[in-house]
């Protein structure tokens, strides 16, 4: 199973990546750069999100995931925070509305259990709206890390060896794929960092084993459905192997 979620993209010729990750980073600088509140660039940063969700359904892309708010950015001071929480809030609220014109399944992925209750509650409606939608895949990362991503999955794996119904021996990697927040969605095949930065912040890194990385020169906020389609002719271009030859 695993193998095939490596070679499905390639098997299928799809022009673009079955998953493509996004890691939406350069909102502060973009503020900065005009004198704002580092909270205007998040807001001009989930404008953008959701012109770049829809292009991404249009060029037929499956599952694309989105970096919105990782493990770490609790570090933030509490207002950048609670701007963040409140775009999501927004977001959310709009989009319940929204979501039945389009056909597109969201899906949120990281611990949801340390955010308010309010948005735990537009959360599970969200999918629970979308969940019969046959289109593109939308996984909102939140209190997302890739770290506790695996800990998590251990953990769950590691119980029902506990309780008997799992043997060691049955733990393989597809026993572990089963496990992740993004179980039955295709492997990474793409990430997509913006804004200059050339890491992976601990974004998907058991989806992300055979990704192609394109890194652009631009902040997430000027960030536009242009820059994304010559992103996906840089994808295009790349001859992957996958440990072959
Ligand atoms: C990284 O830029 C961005 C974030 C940590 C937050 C991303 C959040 C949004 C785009 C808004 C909310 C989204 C939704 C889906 C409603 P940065 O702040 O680290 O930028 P910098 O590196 O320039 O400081």
């Amino acid at each position: 199973m695993a193998l095939f979620r490596k070679t499905e993209q390639e098997e299928q010729g799809l022009p673009v990546p079955a998953h493509l990750g996004i890691i939406m980073d350069g909102n502060g600088r973009w503020a900065k750069k005009r004198g704002l509140p580092r909270t205007a660039g998040h807001a001009a940063g989930a404008k953008v999100f959701r012109t770049i969700a829809k292009h991404c359904e249009k060029r037929g892309i499956r599952t694309v995931t989105f970096y919105t708010f990782s493990t770490e950015n609790w570090k933030r001071p509490q207002a950048e925070v609670d701007a963040i929480m409140d775009l999501l809030r927004q977001y959310l609220k709009e989009s319940l509305a929204d979501f039945q014109k389009e056909n597109i399944r969201t899906r949120f992925i990281g611990d949801r259990s340390a955010l308010s209750a309010d948005i735990q509650q537009l959360m599970q409606e969200a999918e629970e709206s979308t969940a019969h939608k046959t289109g593109m895949d939308l996984n909102l990362a939140i209190n997302y890390g890739g770290r506790a991503e695996l800990v998590n999955a251990m953990r769950r794996i590691a119980e029902q060896v506990q309780a008997g119904k799992l043997s060691p021996e049955a733990i393989d990697e597809d026993c572990v794929w089963q496990h992740l927040y993004t179980a039955g969605q295709p492997e990474v095949d793409m990430i997509l960092r913006p804004s200059g930065e050339y890491r992976l912040s601990n974004f998907l890194i058991w989806q992300c084993a055979y990704a192609e990385y394109v890194f652009e020169d631009i902040l997430w906020p000027d960030f536009t459905v242009r820059d994304l389609d010559k992103a996906l002719e840089e994808y295009g271009k790349r001859h992957r192997r996958f440990g072959g030859l």
